[in-house]
């Protein structure tokens, strides 16, 4: 969802823009682009598309910009005006002097437009965003400070929104300016050089250091000092943060596609996120990252889960398991809705975020509101180091590891991994009884978990052969009950994310209550199918689409002799409790999505339209 970054020192800018810019293009591929400043006047170079195009410009450029020590960059998800390189940041204010990039969303742009052709009828407009209205708005401030930190200051006080800015000027060809507001930026500290970027990757290369600069405040960057004020114009003083981080080189490690490689770590996934919470079956779960004690967990009335997109599926299963063990009602909602309604949670609620990024705005939002009421917040995420992080009561890192391709499949596994052990730790937490034995049989077949991934994985064939199959298919539905629901869902997201074919994922019975007008032999119907409470069910489901003469897929763990002639493709799973089903079958539903997306030649790793940190409402 855009990124931006900004360099001052005494090293090459753009070299620096550019390997920043490369860790940021998980937020957006839409365009790029870099502002590069030297003997007070701006460069700018700008290209549509991925970030290649831009370093394809850059390299047949006369190498003049090679000497400029300061620049800004921006790689771009569209929200206003098409991904054109018009529209492409870095924008800039009439005359040229002042160059500024932007994450997040100006949502009075046109008020500030108009606002701006009434004070200064010769400004030229010469793109579509809201960020260039950004641009000429602190060029109106400056032409009457003369100051670029309070001609930010003066902007930012009239726009409504969320922003991360990076400014520079011609006449102050010493500092970067930064501001921002419910996005992210965290600045980067150098010996003699500075760096500020959306996110830690694009400048760990460089610097361990960093301080996150906080909303509503602004930020005067200098190759060697920064300075930070706050709403009214007080210096404040930053926490100095160490970055946990290590640069490192992202490789698919053999693999065609990082998603490919992410779906093949899955095992190891498990295994890392077990490991240190469940010793044996019989040992109680250690969770120390719940800060929540025995009392308080027992008065726990009512779990709210928040997320959105994968994450919000991870949610879906979450809520099955915790009803299931920790007999606490829960609710699981998208982030976007839960925002703009009255909510019901208190002192004795449970809210649990979901989020790989820890960005997403929405969901952001939601855990603000809700920290109002009281309620004990505990984040589930890959990123220890994000917004969300930062807000969490009790906080529970997934670890998953960097996930690259934008479609989410580790950190699912990792999220699923996590409400696991959050559910069985509740239960054993509150004292319930395991009078069958299920808790000591779930946390044996955990551990047994990463093996069962990893024989899925090694023989992919079945997968491949019905992707194949069913590639040409403009439509695709899936099919489950219970548990598995969230599954058929998150299977379907994955088909659509990286394929662009219309799939959608219903609750098995739901099928009769209309879906069932749209199958035909053109329809193909992937029904999971586990040994379980509701295998029956599934299966006179399956029957009623094969009577349409959908064609049936099976996923299943098992099926009878009597049963198999129902199905056109059967993938059979190694066997697995209803209960831990989900943690499988979605392996075989990525990989299918994977493999056709491949077989029509789509861009996996980086589909369409799509970005993997949402940072905007
Ligand atoms: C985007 C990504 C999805 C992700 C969703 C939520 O839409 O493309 O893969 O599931 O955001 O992101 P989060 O980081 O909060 O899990």
């Amino acid at each position: 969802m855009c990124g931006i970054i900004g360099y001052i020192g005494n090293k090459q800018a753009s070299d620096i823009l550019i390997s920043g810019l490369s860790h940021l293009e998980y937020r957006g591929y839409d365009s790029s682009g870099i502002a590069l400043m030297h003997d007070n006047k701006t460069e700018i170079f700008k290209a549509q598309g991925k970030l290649i195009n831009l370093i394809e410009i850059l390299n047949s450029a006369l190498p003049t910009y090679k000497a400029s020590h300061l620049g800004i960059g921006h790689i771009r998800w569209a929200t206003h005006g098409l991904p054109t390189t018009a529209n492409a940041h870095p924008h800039t204010c009439t005359c040229k002097k002042l160059t500024l990039v932007h994450n997040g969303i100006i949502e009075n742009y046109k008020e500030l437009k108009e606002e701006l052709i009434q004070n200064q009828k010769n400004t030229v407009f010469r793109s579509q965003t809201d960020t260039e209205i950004a641009a000429h708005l602190i060029a109106y401030e400056y032409g009457k400070t003369k100051n670029l930190l309070k001609a930010m200051q003066n902007a930012v006080k009239k726009i409504k929104g969320a922003f991360a800015f990076c400014a520079i000027h011609n006449d102050e060809p010493d500092k970067i300016v930064v501001a921002k507001r419910n996005a992210p930026l965290v600045i980067g500290l150098g010996e003699g050089e500075n760096f500020v970027a959306s996110d830690i990757p694009a400048i760990i290369e460089y610097t361990k250091k960093a301080i996150y600069l906080c909303d509503y405040q602004v930020g005067v960057i200098t190759k060697d000092d920064v300075k930070i004020y706050d709403e009214n114009d007080v210096l404040v003083q930053n926490k100095i943060e160490y970055l946990p981080f290590e640069a490192m080189a992202i490789s698919k490690m053999g693999y065609k596609h990082f998603m490919l490689k992410e779906i093949h770590e899955q095992g190891d996934v498990v295994r890392n996120v077990l490991s240190s919470k469940i010793l044996s079956p019989v040992e109680k779960i250690k969770l120390e990252e719940f800060k929540l004690d025995k009392a308080k967990i027992k008065n726990i009335k009512r779990i709210q889960i928040i997320a959105c997109g994968t994450s919000l599926h991870a949610g879906l299963v979450g809520k099955y398991i915790l009803e299931k063990f920790a007999k606490i009602p829960t609710d699981v909602e998208s982030s976007s809705e839960y925002i703009y309604r009255d909510t019901i949670a208190d002192e004795n609620t449970l809210v649990i975020g979901i989020s790989q990024s820890g960005e997403t705005a929405d969901t952001i939002s939601a855990i603000k509101q809700v920290k109002k009421e009281n309620s004990h917040v505990i984040i589930i995420t890959n990123r220890a180091d994000s917004t969300m992080a930062r807000l969490a009561d009790s906080l529970m890192p997934v670890n998953a590891g960097i996930e690259v391709s934008v479609a989410a499949t580790k950190s699912y596994m990792a999220q699923l991994m996590s409400l696991y052990i959050l559910a069985i730790y509740l239960y054993e937490q509150k004292g319930l009884n395991d009078y069958d034995g299920e808790i000591i049989n779930l946390k044996q077949e955990l551990i047994e978990l990463p093996n069962k991934i990893e024989t899925l994985l090694e023989n992919v064939s079945d997968i491949k052969e019905v992707a194949r199959k069913y590639a040409n298919y403009k439509d695709f539905i899936f099919i489950a009950r219970g548990i598995n629901y969230p599954t058929a869902l998150e299977g379907a997201l994955k088909l659509k994310e990286i394929s662009y074919i219309n799939a959608t994922g219903y609750s098995a019975g739901e099928l009769k209550h209309g879906p069932i007008a749209m199958l035909d032999e053109n329809m193909p119907v992937l029904a999971l199918l586990n040994k379980g409470i509701v295998y029956d069910k599934v299966l006179s489901n399956c029957e009623e689409a094969r009577a349409r003469q959908a064609k049936l897929i099976a996923v299943t763990n098992y099926v009878s002799k009597k049963d198999e002639g129902l199905f056109n493709d059967i993938i059979l799973i190694p066997s697995v409790s209803d209960t831990l089903s989900p943690a499988v079958n979605i392996v075989v539903l990525q990989l299918l999505a994977y493999y056709i997306s491949e077989f029509l030649g789509k861009d996996v790793d980086q589909p369409r339209n799509l970005a993997k940190s949402v940072t905007v409402e």
